[in-house]
């Protein structure tokens, strides 16, 4: 069966439980497969693979964050992200009545209690922080984790299944979500985009390229726009055009930041970029290889922001700034905000200095994380993209 037999013997090695994890997730895709007629659209693969309900890499309890997971995110790291993040969030949430502060994806929990902390000693707080969380392990975690901190700072958190029917006003944070949503992948033949599917192989899995895509979908629009010679494999996102479009059309008022890796489009589909952006991240080792450690490992993509700046403009939203992870950060004053306090230990000091460098340096996540707003009705001027605005890029 396609799982830990497969990984290359320097890497740690999945101990049993999680074996026999990816073991009956491999089981339940090759049902999956088979049910389709003997390929599965990779799409609906790295579905399975992430959401499953039981099965999924995200709806199991296994952990996924910092040390002891498989990757780290910008909250993981310590509280200087969210805490750059109140200073944006909360100016655009006292000026809107009844705002709800919304994220998505909240993961461990870590963004809302840093900016649950940071937002109320600012005097801020909204009226109700929602999050909508796809997975039901990681919903239990927060709740664990942030209902004491609601209580503590009198404020009411809701857990919602869906968007609310009606027009919501404030503010929607999604960090490293988008990354997440299943991609269809492509590959150029005969001048024009196969989609990717999956068979069984064997013990595993192969890659299959189906040539079933419409002249008019978005993969054969990029191959025709972008000159993508034969062979060049990519990605295109429907889903996360489809998302940005859904949110637009619910916020009345507010703001929209989606912070993610990713590229505008003349840089996602560069010819060098010939494997498209698809990763794997087990244990702290980023690879391309999703068909092995099925349930027990992360598989995302980069965002192509160009694509989402324009399926958010379709539903009424304006893109109110567009930069990088660093250049966010600092105009938010990040540096002030880790300057040492009198009483800081030197433990304190040396953690905080190496947060900022893992923040905002371009070789760690400064510059390849992106930071984009979308805005409704709103009048201010974003603080974040005051350094540099790279809108003009898209
Ligand atoms: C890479 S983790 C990032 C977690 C957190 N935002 C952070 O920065 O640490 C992706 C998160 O998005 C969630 N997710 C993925 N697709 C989702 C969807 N369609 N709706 C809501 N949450 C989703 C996952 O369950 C997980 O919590």
């Amino acid at each position: 069966m396609c799982s830990s037999q497969t990984i290359d013997p320097d890497w740690a090695q999945p101990d049993t439980p999680a074996s026999r994890h990816s073991i009956a997730v491999a089981q339940h895709l090759r049902g999956q497969i088979e049910d389709a007629g003997g390929v599965l659209p990779f799409d609906q693969y790295m579905d399975i693979a992430l959401y499953a309900p039981g099965l999924g890499y995200y709806a199991t309890g296994t952990r996924k964050f910092g040390q002891g997971g498989d990757f780290v995110t910008a909250p993981e790291i310590g509280p200087l992200f969210g805490g750059c993040l109140a200073h944006e969030v909360g100016l655009v949430l006292e000026t809107i009545d009844d705002a709800c502060l919304l994220e998505f994806g909240a993961g461990s929990g870590a963004l809302a209690q840093s900016l649950i902390e940071a937002l109320s000693a600012d005097g801020r707080l909204p009226s109700r922080y929602c999050i909508l969380e796809i997975s039901p392990d990681l919903r239990e975690r927060q709740r664990q984790r942030l209902e004491p901190l609601a209580e503590h700072y009198g404020l009411k958190i809701e857990w919602l299944e869906q968007l609310p029917d009606g027009p919501l006003q404030g503010v929607i944070l999604a960090n490293e979500v988008v990354d997440a949503f299943a991609v269809t992948r492509f590959r150029v033949i005969e001048g024009r985009p196969w989609r990717a599917g999956i068979s069984i192989d064997g013990d595993g899995f192969a890659w299959e390229w189906i040539d079933d895509l419409d002249p008019d979908s978005g993969a054969a629009k990029i191959v025709q726009q972008y000159e993508l010679v034969e062979g060049y494999i990519s990605e295109v996102c429907p889903r996360a055009e489809a998302w940005i479009h859904a949110l637009g059309v619910s916020l009345q008022r507010g703001l929209a930041l989606v912070i993610d890796y990713g590229f505008p489009a003349r840089e996602y589909y560069l010819p060098e970029r010939s494997q498209g952006t698809l990763r794997c991240h087990y244990q702290h080792r980023a690879h391309n290889d999703p068909l092995i450690l099925p349930g027990i490992q992360d598989v995302t993509c980069h965002v192509n922001f160009s694509a989402l700046a324009e399926a958010g403009r379709t539903a009424g939203f304006d893109v109110l700034g567009y930069t990088s992870q660093e250049s966010y950060l600092l105009a938010l004053g990040l540096l002030d905000l880790a300057t040492p306090q009198p009483d800081d230990d030197e433990k304190l000091m040396f953690a905080r200095a190496a947060e900022v460098k893992q923040l905002i340096l371009p070789s760690q996540m400064g510059e390849a994380f992106k930071v984009m707003a979308f805005g409704k009705n709103i009048e201010q001027v974003l603080a974040g993209f005051k350094l540099r605005d790279r809108s003009s890029s898209l």
